[in-house]
């Protein structure tokens, strides 16, 4: 027999913005719990959402999910389903949901990363459940699943430390609202093709196989404060310097992996050596690279528009966006 909550129909539609990390999160802690194994730090980015509906339904027997219109193949639905479980065990609740996602930036725009999806779960998925959680705890809920989405669920700039070996709640924190540098991200899309290796694969197999994962592992907590003080000191150059550093160290370790994982073409070094000479001529610019062949180049608002000009002249840039910091994930709708 069900409870009178479980058979109510309860639902919540949330959204939630993509990240960018300029310190990178690359490899989990071998602790479980979903631990990241580096500090991570990003900039959450406008004018690009997903937007996720939750709805509790008594009478279903398992967990649903559509994304962008289509059922969801069993891998996405699994991992959707984990975050419900929890976020049931929670509440106190056993009823099943009825997912829809949907995403108003382009799929290939490698920005699709799990970072929005996760957090916009997390936010209305909780919500349907009649949780009120803190926005460290709906970070940490999202975190369980997916660690770039910890840093969705706030706004502007927002660090995650990596937690300690037996640690089980870890959440974001924002380090400084998105008012407080006028920095902006022009992706330069260099593909519109088929998916790479996912991040959680490819991250697990650089920390099994990569003789450079345990030189990155070591390395990049200075990086992290190096970005840490020059975003809160806002030194561009202090800032775009340890940035790139930290990207291509992240990629370094993933190419030294066996077998390599090499998420490069041709048209990202062309871009990423187009990012040095947009420097020489005297812009602000500096590349980042996540797992994908896309570069997106940290800039600022006042030149975006000609460093995404320059970005569309570079042989193998198909188009660009132009994006600038953004708001916390939130509900926007109950029933
Ligand atoms: C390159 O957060 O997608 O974007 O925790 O396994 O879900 P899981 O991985 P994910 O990895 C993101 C990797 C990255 C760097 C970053 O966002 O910090």
């Amino acid at each position: 027999m069900k409870s009178g909550d479980e058979t109510r129909s309860m639902r919540a539609t949330a959204i939630a913005h993509p990240n960018i990390a300029l310190a990178k999160y690359w490899g989990k802690r071998a602790f479980g719990h979903n631990l990241p194994a580096v500090p991570s730090l990003s900039v959450t980015l406008r004018g690009m959402a997903t937007e996720t509906t939750v709805e509790l339904d008594g009478a279903l027997s398992e967990d649903s999910l559509e994304l962008n219109g289509e059922a969801a193949a069993e891998g996405p639905r699994r991992r959707v389903a984990g975050l419900l479980d929890r976020v049931r065990e929670k509440a106190g609740i056993k009823t099943f949901a009825r997912v829809t996602s949907k995403n108003d930036f382009p799929t290939a725009s490698g920005l699709a990363s799990s970072a929005s999806a996760f957090a916009a779960l997390a936010v209305a998925a909780s919500n349907a459940a009649g949780l009120s959680l803190s926005p460290s705890e709906l970070s940490n809920l999202a975190r369980q699943t997916s660690v770039s989405s910890a840093r969705s669920v706030l706004g502007g700039f927002v660090e995650l430390e990596r937690g300690e070996p037996d640690q089980s709640f870890l959440a974001a924190n924002q380090v400084a609202p998105l008012d407080h540098w006028d920095l902006a991200i022009v992706v330069a899309v260099t593909r519109e093709g088929p998916k790479d290796v996912g991040s959680s694969e490819g991250m697990q197999h650089t920390a099994t196989t990569s003789p450079y994962f345990p030189a990155w592992v070591e390395n990049a907590p200075s990086t992290f404060e190096t970005i840490k003080e020059a975003l809160l000191a806002r030194d561009f150059d202090a800032l775009g310097k340890a940035a790139e550093h930290s990207a291509l160290a992240m990629h370094a370790a993933a190419i030294a992996a066996r077998p390599a994982v090499v998420y490069w073409t041709g048209a990202t070094v062309e871009a990423i050596n187009g990012v040095k000479r947009l420097r020489a001529d005297g812009l602000p610019a500096y590349a980042t690279i996540d797992a994908g062949p896309h570069v997106k180049v940290i800039t600022r608002k006042a030149q975006a528009e000609t460093v995404a000009e320059k970005m569309r002249a570079i042989p193998g840039v198909l188009r660009t966006i132009v994006t600038e910091p953004g708001g916390a994930a939130r509900v926007v709708g109950t029933e």
